[in-house]
């Protein structure tokens, strides 16, 4: 089944084609960019010396042969550690319950993904090659950014602040003037930006927007807030990021974003019957860990 004759909805690569890549790597943002994906989904935290980097966790343990949290370790020691090893179908097993997950537990696609996509017959390509350090060392934000500049066709990037509140503002502050820095901070208006800045912190998007008010800004939401309901987002924001979770249980609510016109970014979106559903509620981006097969599944 696929969609060849629905409207056209954005595929994000959740921290780059994750299933298949180490994430959060070049290697994984290269195969997305290869695998045709609309958009680059990344998290970005704050080395201890100031500089962001792209890391989902708060530690780098389950992401690399490191140990330690990413604010207390500075770039240069980050760089040092190998960021792709991990990803062997062997860790992959593994990985679930290292990080607390229950086998079965959806959230486990995080890592691995599952043998429930039907039409994925091929191997996955990518393959860990020590020799090729920077395919999979740590990666800035300024060098992902670079490879969407160098890339030879339009490639959003959705840029979610991981813990913003911790540093009082500077992860915003460093994030705009890197964005600025690539000409990317100030767009003429939100719909024409090829940027976005994603978080769970109401606040930390506040402060994107009180710096730049045309840079779009998407509220990520695990549950429904019991006080936006009625389908309103914090002031300003124009765009909803519910769990693939929400729009399971309460595909009504994505009517009502819509209906209070609101663009609807759903993730981690990787099983093809939530590819199917997201496409049936008429939502507009879907960030996945596996963007060809859904791009496969949109007939694309
Ligand atoms: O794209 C939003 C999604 O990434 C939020 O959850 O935990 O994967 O960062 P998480
Ligand atoms: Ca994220």
């Amino acid at each position: 089944m696929t969609h060849a004759r629905q409207q056209r909805i954005q595929v994000v690569a959740h921290r780059g084609a994750s299933e298949e890549a180490p994430e959060h790597t070049l290697a994984a943002y290269r195969k997305a960019i290869e695998d045709g994906a609309d958009a680059l989904e990344c998290d970005v935290r704050l080395t201890a010396d100031g500089h962001l980097v792209c890391v989902h966790d708060r530690r780098v343990n389950r992401t690399s042969n490191g140990r330690g949290a990413v604010s207390a370790l500075e770039l240069a020691e980050l760089a040092a550690l190998d960021f792709g090893s991990w990803k062997t179908r062997a860790s992959c097993r593994d990985a679930p319950r290292r990080d607390g997950l229950r086998r079965g537990d959806s959230r486990r696609h995080d890592f691995c993904g599952s043998d429930s996509w039907q039409d994925r017959d091929e191997e996955p390509d990518w393959e860990h090659r020590p020799e090729d350090r920077e395919e999979t060392s740590v990666l800035t934000l300024e060098r992902l950014l670079e490879l969407v500049a160098d890339a030879d066709r339009r490639v959003e990037l959705a840029i979610e602040t991981k813990h913003p509140t911790r540093w009082a503002g500077q992860v915003e502050e460093r994030l705009l003037t890197l964005l600025k820095r690539f000409g990317l901070d100030a767009p003429t208006s939100p719909d024409r930006s090829q940027v976005r800045v994603m978080s769970f912190s109401a606040r930390s998007l506040h402060r994107v927007r009180a710096a730049s008010p045309t840079l779009p800004t998407v509220y990520l939401m695990q549950f429904v807030p019991p006080r936006l309901r009625d389908g309103r987002l914090p002031a300003g924001v124009g765009i909803a990021g519910p769990s693939i979770r929400i729009v399971r249980n309460h595909p009504a609510y994505v009517e009502r974003l819509k209906r209070a016109g609101h663009q609807v970014h759903v993730w981690t979106v990787n099983e093809p019957e939530d590819v199917d559903l997201c496409v049936g509620l008429g939502v507009d981006a879907i960030i996945t860990n596996r963007p060809g097969a859904v791009l496969r599944r949109l007939g694309r």
